[in-house]
């Protein structure tokens, strides 16, 4: 019972049992990933699993990178550093990657093939660790496998992020979009601009569910909590979490907002702002603060500087440069910036936008990497081809931004927003926008139907995103990310390429993979509804239909649904 569903899989009869004798040997390029089997198989199975240097006639687990990649089958574009193939004896077992990365994807395979138990940290069977004669060959669908993660408005510990890389990494998702800067936090510390986390980093108390409508329509704030809440992370603890996100194939790419979504660092550093005399706080309300960034040379520069340290600490080809829901009014509203509009020979406050954004942009670029930034980036017709669009709202950013030329990375809120509510049962906690289910989650398609051959190539995969102002803990946290990643794992590893999808298969195999997310301690929601724990009484949500959100995305996307080359 394979997660996701491979290209091809052929039991054979018997099985191998792993005991005291055997050994692990690896390939000195997948030497880190024995490493990782080592780890992970000691703790539950507390077998030795030495090395196999002198050791003859032993059962070995074999780990290879393939000596002629082309034996395996063919990733994204043909690539096949992903790919890999298992294959299970009496005697031993081997597994072939084209590289590193396919190795470890190999090995993941191994070890669903054990009992569940093989994923708890300490041991609560000492046998049984049998393998059943095989042959798996796999290779994803898609290059790009990504969770984005806000630890803007609810921070999580170091120890979470961690916990979060290892679930991301058993279920073959190999980007994870860390969301570092918000309206209501700053979470990383550059040293240039300590203020950033000095004050940034904490917000004196947050308000508490979803706006709700006023008699007259007018939405407010419910209610606030009155409790402080913030965090950050050294350098040093993101240096940590790179490292071991990379030792599980797991790319880090950092993001840091511009030109909205920018008070914490406002409320740090008002000269930033357009009223630099207003001393903001750290926003306690969730929402789209008004609050935006002056277009002064030194104001893009102070992100430079940032961006600088950024990228010295993420080796990610991609940093993210924001760039969604920034409001105009205060541009419109204030004289020294259409004084700036003027000086920089631009027409209106969209080109203004993108105008920071193509500074930032051009910046990362100019350190050899690649910016991203959400589908608003399109907005203003002056973005440099080089940058990729994430699609958000909806798809039409794709085909956009494909049509464009642009590089996409889709994530249609529609499809995998994760901070949606995953049923209409009236006890589901906080509930906001519109019903996603596994069942839609594992129907996601990156690629938008309406692309051409060439314009498709420019997808290079999909994402699901984790808002957190209604997460506020990790307990929630696996909530809503579980059981839903799990369809998202097999939606774009396994998409299509191995026939139709089947949804009542794909269920009868989650079905069994939940025993591996208990061992795993993560606290998924039940298909039943959420345990009573987990409801938040009296908290409100803001439910949408599917009508009324489409009508609402619709709207907001008018001005990118040219679907034509840059005007
Ligand atoms: C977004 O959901 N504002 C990218």
């Amino acid at each position: 019972m394979l997660i996701p569903r491979p290209r091809s899989r052929a039991d054979g009869t018997g099985s191998f049992t792993l005991d005291e004798r055997t050994r692990v040997t690896a390939d000195p390029a997948a030497e880190p990933v024995a490493q990782y089997l080592q780890q992970v198989l000691r703790a539950s199975t507390r077998l030795p699993l030495l090395g196999a240097a002198g050791a003859t006639d032993v059962p070995v687990i074999a780990l290879r990178i393939a000596a002629d990649p082309d034996d395996l089958p063919a990733g994204p574009g043909g690539d096949r550093s992903e790919a890999f193939r298992l294959e299970v004896t009496a005697a031993g077992v081997v597994v072939t990657g084209g590289g590193p990365a396919g190795v470890f994807y190999g090995v993941q395979t191994l070890l669903q093939l054990l009992p569940a138990d093989v994923y708890r940290r300490g041991r609560v069977r000492t046998d049984g660790w049998t393998l059943p004669v095989t042959v798996v060959e796999d290779a994803p669908a898609f290059a790009w496998r990504g969770v984005m993660l806000d630890v803007a408005r609810h921070f999580r510990t170091k120890a979470e992020v961690l916990r979060l890389v290892d679930q991301l990494a058993a279920h073959r998702i190999n980007r994870l979009h860390f969301h570092l800067t918000e309206d209501q936090g700053w979470r990383i510390e550059i040293t240039k601009y300590p203020r950033l986390t000095e004050v940034g980093s904490w917000r004196t108390e947050s308000q508490v569910g979803a706006h709700v409508p006023d008699d007259d329509g007018t939405l407010r704030v419910a209610g606030k909590d009155g409790r402080p809440h913030g965090g950050s992370y050294t350098q040093d603890d993101v240096r940590e979490i790179v490292a071991y996100a990379a030792d599980r194939f797991v790319t880090v790419v950092p993001e840091i907002e511009t030109p909205g979504h920018v008070r914490a660092a406002l409320a740090a550093y008002p000269e930033l702002g357009v009223h630099p005399d207003r001393q903001l706080d750290v926003w306690t309300e969730w929402g789209i603060a008004h609050d935006v960034l002056n277009a002064e040379e030194r104001t893009v520069q102070f992100f430079r500087d940032v961006l600088d340290e950024v990228i010295a600490l993420f080796p990610s080809e991609y940093v993210g440069i924001g760039g969604d829901e920034c409001p105009k009014d205060q541009w419109e509203d204030d004289p020294r910036t259409q004084e700036r509009i003027r000086e920089l020979g631009l027409e209106d406050e969209e080109q203004l936008q993108a105008w920071i954004v193509g500074q930032l942009a051009a910046h990362v670029e100019s350190h050899g990497r690649r910016a991203f930034g959400w589908d608003e980036i399109l907005e203003g017709g002056t973005l440099s081809p080089s940058a990729t669009v994430v699609s958000w709202r909806g798809l039409q950013g794709a085909v956009t931004a494909a049509r464009r030329g642009h590089d996409v990375i889709s994530t249609p809120d529609d499809q995998v927003y994760l901070d949606y509510r995953q049923s209409d049962l009236p006890n589901e906690p906080i509930p906001v926008s519109i019903v996603l289910t596994v069942d839609d989650v594992y129907a996601f398609d990156p690629v938008p139907a309406e692309l051409t051959e060439a314009e498709r190539a420019h997808v290079i995969g999909g994402q699901a995103n984790m808002w957190t102002e209604h997460v506020d803990s990790v307990r929630r946290l696996d909530y809503q990310l579980f059981p839903r990643v799990v369809a998202l794992s097999e939606a774009l590893w396994s998409a299509d390429v191995t026939g139709p999808r089947d949804v009542d298969d794909f269920r009868q195999r989650l079905e069994h993979h939940l025993a591996r997310l208990d061992a795993l301690g993560v606290e998924y929601r039940h298909g039943s509804g959420p345990r009573p724990w987990e409801e938040r009484p009296g908290v409100p949500g803001r439910p949408q239909t599917r009508a009324e959100r489409a009508a609402y995305i619709d709207a907001v996307t008018a001005n990118i649904a040219d679907g034509g080359p840059t005007p």
